[in-house]
């Protein structure tokens, strides 16, 4: 009896001996790992790395003579297209994007601009396809980033790390700031999120400020991650006010449910999910009531869509922020 507890006793010494042993030598590996290849110094020599490597710039972009890349426009001066590297090049496109949103853009916000929101201003003579750079397959993180941008004002331009990284200006904040948004949705890639939403989401939902059957999600973002993914997951279990499932059942045994769009004048209008309406006359119910357990958004919808449609669809919505429509 006593050997028994003694040899459980042992063998619990051991597990926890052992764990301890395991947990150190993930540290260690792990803690290896970093030095070698995560952490890039947010300078202009870290950028030039990134650049030309990991950052993918160089299969669209050349600089000068280096490279020979045409989809984007060369970052150096080159030839009459390019008189002005992209350093001092910044200042004169953020005196464009001044006069366009009304609010004043400096040479360092208009290349943290480019990569965060490539189709905000799309340069002339090029089509918007420049990579999404912070999502997949790219995904640079924000020091990457702001690596880079230290290495295109470089190009001609003078370079003030604090308003690139310790003290930058309330646009390139907010452009951080959607970076970091974006990546903290499992790096998903909001273009493709377009899309998914066109798929699923765009017969119920606006992004312009509209009520179509759903809610207007154009400030969506504000609302946080954790909500969204809960919203898409599992939409009966909070349901927004106002959209509550209403169940109703005629005198002649017809049963409606959908959402209470009217209610006066005698007549209750019940948008059923496929957006369709329905009026009933008062008079004719013999039962209406809430279902508090259910959603006319649809429970399965995740169901339809692959992990990464649903990272991708989540980086999309939490885009949709108050503060991006400002600065349009
Ligand atoms: C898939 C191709 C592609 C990749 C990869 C790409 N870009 Fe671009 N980039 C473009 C195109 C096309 C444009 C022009 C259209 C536009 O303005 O969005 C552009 C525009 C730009 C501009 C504005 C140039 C100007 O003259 O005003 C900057 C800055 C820029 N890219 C930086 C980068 C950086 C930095 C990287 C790497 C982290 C990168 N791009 C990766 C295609 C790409
Ligand atoms: C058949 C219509 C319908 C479809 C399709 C639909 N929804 Fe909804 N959605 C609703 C309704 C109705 C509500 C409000 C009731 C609720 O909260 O469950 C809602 C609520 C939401 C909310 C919470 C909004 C808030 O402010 O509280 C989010 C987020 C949302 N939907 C996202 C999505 C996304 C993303 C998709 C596509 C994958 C989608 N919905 C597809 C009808 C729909």
């Amino acid at each position: 009896m006593k050997s028994s507890i003694w040899k459980i006793f042992g063998f619990l010494v051991l597990t926890v001996v052992l764990y301890n042993w395991i947990g150190y030598a993930i540290t260690d590996l792990s803690g290896g790992k970093k030095d070698m290849s995560g952490a890039v110094e947010i300078s202009p020599e870290g950028g030039e790395t990134l650049y030309w490597g990991k950052g993918r710039c160089y299969t669209c972009h050349s600089l000068g003579g280096q490279g020979s890349a045409v989809r984007g426009p060369n970052h150096g001066q080159f030839g009459e297209k390019f008189p002005m590297p992209m350093g001092s090049r910044a200042t004169e496109r953020a005196i464009e994007r001044t006069e366009k949103t009304g609010t004043p853009f400096t040479a360092v916000d208009y290349i943290v601009e480019s990569m965060a929101e490539p189709g905000a201003y799309v340069v002339n003579g090029y089509k918007n396809e420049m990579a999404v750079v912070y999502a997949p397959p790219i995904s640079l993180n924000l020091n990457e980033i702001k690596a880079i941008v230290a290495y295109l004002m470089v190009q001609g331009g003078d370079l003030d790390m604090e308003a690139i990284d310790t003290a930058p200006s309330e646009i390139s904040t907010k452009l951080y700031s959607k970076i970091q948004a974006a990546q903290a949705a499992g790096g998903g890639d909001p273009g493709a999120g377009e899309t998914v939403f066109e798929d699923n989401c765009e017969e119920c939902h606006s992004l312009e400020g509209e009520m179509i059957v759903g809610p207007d999600l154009s400030t969506i973002g504000d609302k946080g991650i954790k909500f969204i993914s809960e919203s898409i997951l599992n939409p009966a279990k909070s349901i927004t006010p106002g959209f509550e499932t209403y169940e109703v059942e005629t005198k002649d045994g017809t049963k409606i449910v959908g959402l209470k769009t009217r209610d006066e004048g005698g007549e209750v209008d019940i948008t059923k999910k496929n957006g369709d309406v329905v009026t009933v006359v008062q008079s004719d119910i013999k039962t209406i009531s809430v279902d508090a357990n259910a959603s006319v958004m649809p429970e399965d919808l995740n169901e339809a869509m692959t992990v990464k449609d649903f990272q991708d669809l989540q980086a999309y919505m939490i885009m949709q922020k108050a503060e991006k429509k400002d600065g349009e």
